[in-house]
């Protein structure tokens, strides 16, 4: 297939169009590189640098004929999206409805959409199913939820075909591609910085949640079995299925597990001290991955936390500062 991935210089954008192309695929991406990196670009992408904001760029992007989007490009950083909502409805909503007309305009009618957890805010149950209520906290959650209004709205008024997928916690690094976000906001990553004594120490945001041992409790899902899942997306489109997915490993760990693990697959020391909550935070929260297990034929196979840590750990040895541009 002629395929499109909006945002692919990123974390996960990467992984997902690398592995496209080893599928045979066609890919171009398209990134404005606000917090992806050059050098994260698969070799073998056509790539279009620029913003989903501007009809050129997508229009350069679509070419002649691509026949799905991938869309990965958004802010993504919960915090910020409290301090200055306006950009990320700019960039996540905007971009999106710019997306989607020019989508629209080519005559593109599959998209596999990048949701998130954070579209449920605070669960009422665990472990959370799709149907579940979305009451997102924060205008990050708020963002990707109204999307997922958009593409269905879409798909009634002009035949759009989706699927959604609101990923949970992703982690891990493939051999090429590894996490490398600036700030870095990532529990796994800045956990691995602090062993490797590139960060002094770092803060849990409480310790008095309900949970096991009284830190947040989350659901991490390894960067490769989110990529199988993508492929898969893309078939069940071609099989007339649109809708929403949760993609988690249906396992959920605690921030101090977290440390422990790290503790010991690095066999390093983490220092941390313990800090009051963070308002907006969920004590914890947990996927059913059953949805996407029956639509998609999917499995997680990577996602053991010790796997995810590893290759996570074994990335950034091979890249202490990161990717070089
Ligand atoms: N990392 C996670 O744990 C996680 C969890 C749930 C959902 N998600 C979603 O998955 C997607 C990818 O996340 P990530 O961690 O790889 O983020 P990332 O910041 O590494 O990647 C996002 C990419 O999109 C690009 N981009 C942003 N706005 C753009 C615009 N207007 N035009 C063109 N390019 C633009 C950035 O430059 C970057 O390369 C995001 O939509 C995020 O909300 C991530």
């Amino acid at each position: 297939m002629r395929l499109c991935v909006t945002g692919g210089a990123g974390y996960i954008g990467s992984v997902v169009a690398q592995a496209l192309l080893h599928d045979g695929h066609d890919v171009t991406i398209v990134d404005n590189i606000s917090t992806g990196h050059l050098s994260a670009v698969p070799e073998g992408c056509r790539f279009v640098r620029g913003d989903i904001r501007e009809s050129g760029t997508l229009t350069d992007a679509f070419g002649t004929d691509t026949d799905a989007v991938l869309h990965f490009a958004a802010l993504s950083i919960v915090g910020d999206s409290v301090s200055r909502p306006l950009d990320y409805f700019d960039n996540n909503i905007g971009g999106t409805v710019s997306l989607l007309q020019s989508m629209k305009t080519h005559g593109v009618k599959k998209i596999v959409f990048s949701s998130s957890a954070a579209v449920y805010g605070e669960p009422e149950r665990l472990p959370i199913v799709e149907t579940d209520v979305c009451r997102p906290s924060n205008p990050y959650g708020f963002s990707k939820f109204a999307v997922e209004q958009m593409l269905e709205a879409s798909r009634v008024a002009w035949e759009l075909q989706y699927v959604s997928l609101r990923y949970f916690n992703a982690g891990g690094s493939t051999t090429v591609h590894g996490e490398d976000h600036n700030p870095e906001t990532h529990l796994i990553p800045i956990v691995l910085d602090v062993a490797a004594g590139r960060r002094k120490s770092f803060t849990i945001f409480g310790d008095d949640y309900d949970t096991r041992d009284g830190t947040c409790l989350r659901d991490y899902i390894h960067v490769y079995d989110l990529a199988d899942a993508h492929i898969r997306a893309l078939s069940a489109m071609e099989h007339a299925y649109s809708g929403v997915l949760n993609l988690g490993s249906e396992n959920a760990f605690t921030v101090a597990e977290v440390v422990s693990a790290v503790e010991r697959v690095t066999g390093m020391k983490v220092k941390y001290e313990i800090g009051p909550r963070r308002p907006g935070d969920p004590p914890a929260l947990l996927a059913s991955s059953k949805q996407a297990e029956r639509v998609l034929g999917w499995k997680k196979r990577r996602s053991s936390l010790d796997e995810i840590i590893r290759s996570a750990h074994e990335w950034r040895l091979e890249h202490p500062d990161g990717y070089p541009s």
